[in-house]
């Protein structure tokens, strides 16, 4: 059962967070699906939650700009708007700073990580109670429309998650402008609540995410993480100077082995991914090998992380 938590009973949501539970959390956008966003198991649970294809990178949700600094390098423009638009519906896209603790598995895998300060109230208190980032998702399963009411995250969620926190509905209703500042030219990923002309008056002429000047357009096309190693799917048997990417019980004879989950159960699988795909990508092993993992449930989308990676393509 989800529960249905109060403004008064925030303790218990943040309390839960901290456990790795999912809640789910109003912001000034729209409900967001809330997690730890340094616990790749609890960002394995939003994916399965959400019931998602496919990894795509989450936002990361903290309360003000010194929190998001521990996270991602941030230059003068992105002090500058932060300044301007924090607390606010613009996300911003950043390099992951080398200490990062933000889980691989929300920016699926990429070298940078999408950053927001929500401005409601509640999303505040929640952030602070909590003392971690939070990595939230619209509060919706895939392909659905975004949530604006908690009554609307029960009818999507509900059995699904630990809890709601309800907060009335949202004042802005469509999600925040995602603007990427990885790159010395910014672009427009996502319009939303924030209008462009208002980031164009500070960054002066943002490219579009479908411009050939632009050099991709994510939510469409996101460059994901992919080894240098070849890798070699539904692998049944292994050779001596290959790496395995074992998933239950494994095979025998490998240089080394990663196990994504030892009990085959996919939410864990999908937590440990990124990290074991970079563990064995190392010059020493001719391949990685893969042991065949369902295609159910969360087990789709490993495999549609793992196809890729094998086209030796990052897209
Ligand atoms: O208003 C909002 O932004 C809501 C509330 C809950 O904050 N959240 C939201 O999250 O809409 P989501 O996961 O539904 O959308 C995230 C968007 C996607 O378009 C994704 O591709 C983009 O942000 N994104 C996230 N991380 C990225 C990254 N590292 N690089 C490029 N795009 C990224
Ligand atoms: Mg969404």
């Amino acid at each position: 059962m989800t529960e249905r938590l109060s403004a008064a009973q925030l303790d218990r949501a943040a309390s839960l967070l901290r456990d790795g539970a999912l809640v789910a959390f109003p912001t000034e956008t729209v409900y967001g699906l809330g997690g730890d966003a340094t616990s790749d198991r609890a960002v394995a649970t939003i994916f399965a939650a959400k019931g998602r294809p496919s990894f795509n990178p989450l936002i990361v949700h903290v309360a003000d700009l010194a929190a998001a600094e521990a996270l991602a390098d941030f230059d003068g423009r992105a002090r500058d708007l932060a300044r301007r638009f924090w607390p606010g519906p613009l996300t911003f896209v950043l390099k992951r700073s080398a200490a990062s603790p933000i889980s691989r598995l929300a920016s699926a895998g990429l070298e940078t990580v999408a950053l927001r300060a929500p401005a409601h109230p509640l999303a505040q208190a929640l952030l602070r109670a909590v003392g971690r980032p939070l990595a939230a998702p619209s509060a919706n399963r895939s392909g659905h429309v975004s949530p604006t009411t908690a009554d609307h995250v029960l009818d999507e969620l509900g059995g699904r998650i630990a809890a709601v926190l309800g907060g009335g509905a949202c004042r802005v209703g469509i999600e925040s402008t995602v603007v990427d500042l990885s790159r010395p030219q910014a672009t427009l990923l996502r319009p939303g609540g924030v209008p462009r002309e208002q980031l164009e008056s500070v960054l002066g002429r943002l490219a579009d995410a479908g411009d050939t000047a632009a050099p991709r357009s994510p939510g469409m096309l996101e460059r994901h993480y992919a080894p240098a190693r070849p890798l070699r799917l539904d692998a049944t048997s292994v050779a001596p100077d290959e790496a395995l990417l074992a998933f239950g019980a494994p095979l025998p004879g490998a240089a080394a082995t990663v196990n994504l989950s030892p009990t085959r159960d996919l939410t864990e699988a999908a937590a440990n991914l990124f990290a074991a795909l970079r563990t064995l990508d190392q010059p020493r092993f001719a391949t990685i090998a893969v042991m065949p993992i369902p295609e159910t449930g969360l087990g789709a989308a490993i495999n549609d992380r793992l196809r890729r990676a094998a086209r030796g393509r990052a897209n």
